[in-house]
């Protein structure tokens, strides 16, 4: 966690269903205080501030226009992420945003060329590969633990949201089903392990057309799908590595791990990415049993407690970013991540290999050697 050394002042665009995670998140860092809440619907801009002790809320024109904010968090859902960054950007803000960065490969062109243009930092959630688990795993790969990486895979099943958030319609139209919602936390983490994806191609297909929301206090009942919502994809990473990802709203139940990486020497197993800690599993060749490794790096609580769910260290590695220091959920490797998962439709419709146009370095370690 980083050591603050200037003060950055926080404004949230949108406060919606993960607004609550980020207050409580960015409460370890004290020395970047959340000033400003701004959403379309002022009303639950109102809302969250007032419940939150946020001094200071409106619509979204009034945040972009705030002097006092340094750095604007936009948690806004994916289909506005493009259009929203660009307007933070151009008023003199860096930005962090919620994953994906953008719903298409154009759309994340046009941030990196407006970040670029604006000499603004951008960074982009997910945050979660740089907590203990990805860095005990990406300590155990720098390693060699498991000799050189041959293989990987990667599964993503149900999130059940249509059970508990409010209005999970985003998570159905472009910009979501589980490549685009789930996908960043599992390539996040493979390609801070692996490095960057050369090719994609992948089969998708809609489950059910159309999803029943049991949420309680939900804002509809059902959702008309518009994105795949099981996808099966093939990623060969630009060292050969091979990588299978299952990505599925239509799981609801399995066996498979979260992510295991297979090399010359051994296999490496992550729990979910969607947290930031949990057991990081080694077993080379020929062990008798599984070994837990030593956490390369400090953990936030408990697995399996609400400080897996705690959002803020990204941010906090933005604000490093801007002092000068590195920048590891930064928004290239971001587009990168986003250009292999809008890969996999494309794959899929066109019927053919998908070759990656970007690359990206991994990001710098957290552990210390
Ligand atoms: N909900 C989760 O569990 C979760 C977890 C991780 C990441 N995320 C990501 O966080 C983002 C937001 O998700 P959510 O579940 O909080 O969504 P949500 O729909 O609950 O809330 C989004 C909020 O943004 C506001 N908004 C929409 N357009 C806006 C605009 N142009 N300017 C300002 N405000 C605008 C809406 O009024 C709403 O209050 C998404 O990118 C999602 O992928 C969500």
């Amino acid at each position: 966690m980083g050591t603050a050394r200037h003060a950055h002042r926080i404004g949230i665009l949108g406060s919606g269903n993960i607004f609550a995670r980020y207050v409580a998140g960015m409460a370890r860092y004290p020395e970047l205080p959340i000033v400003r809440v701004g959403d379309i619907d002022v009303a639950r801009a109102e809302r969250a501030a007032v419940e939150h002790a946020v001094p200071a809320w409106g619509d979204d024109a009034e945040l972009y226009a705030d002097e006092s904010v340094d750095i604007i968090v936009n948690l806004t859902p994916p289909v506005h992420h493009a259009r929203t960054i660009v307007r933070a950007l151009e008023a003199g803000k860096h930005v962090y945003v919620e994953k994906p960065l953008g719903t298409t490969v154009e759309e994340g062109r046009a941030v990196l060329d407006a970040a670029a243009a604006s000499g603004r930092v951008l960074g982009s959630a997910p945050d979660t590969f740089l907590g203990s688990a990805g860095q005990t795993a990406r300590r155990a790969v720098d390693d060699g633990l498991v000799g050189t990486p041959v293989g990987a895979s990667a599964f993503i099943s149900h999130s059940r949201a249509e059970t508990w958030h409010p209005d999970p319609r985003f998570l159905f139209q472009r910009g979501g089903g589980p490549v685009m919602d789930m996908g960043p936390y599992y390539l996040a983490i493979l390609v801070n392990l692996l490095g960057p994806i050369a090719s994609v191609t992948a089969a998708t297909r809609i489950g059910a057309p159309v999803r029943t929301v049991t949420a309680p206090d939900r804002a509809v009942d059902t959702i008309e799908v518009e994105v795949p919502t099981h996808a099966s994809a093939v990623l060969t990473f630009a060292s050969g590595v091979i990588g299978t990802a299952l990505m599925s709203f239509d799981v609801w139940d399995t066996e498979l791990p979260r992510i295991e990486i297979y090399g010359t020497e051994g296999t490496l197993s992550l729990p979910n990415p969607n947290n930031f800690d949990g057991d990081v599993r080694l077993r080379r060749h020929g062990d008798a049993e599984w070994t837990v490794l030593e956490p390369a790096v400090d953990l936030f609580g408990a697995v399996d407690t609400r400080e897996q769910h705690r959002r803020g260290l990204g941010v906090r590695d933005l604000a490093d970013a801007v002092e000068g220091g590195p920048h590891r959920a930064n928004a290239a490797f971001a587009f990168h991540v986003l250009e292999a998962l809008c890969a996999v439709e494309t794959a899929s419709r066109e019927g053919r290999v998908v070759r990656l146009a970007s690359d990206c370095a991994r990001p710098a370690p957290r552990y210390t050697a």
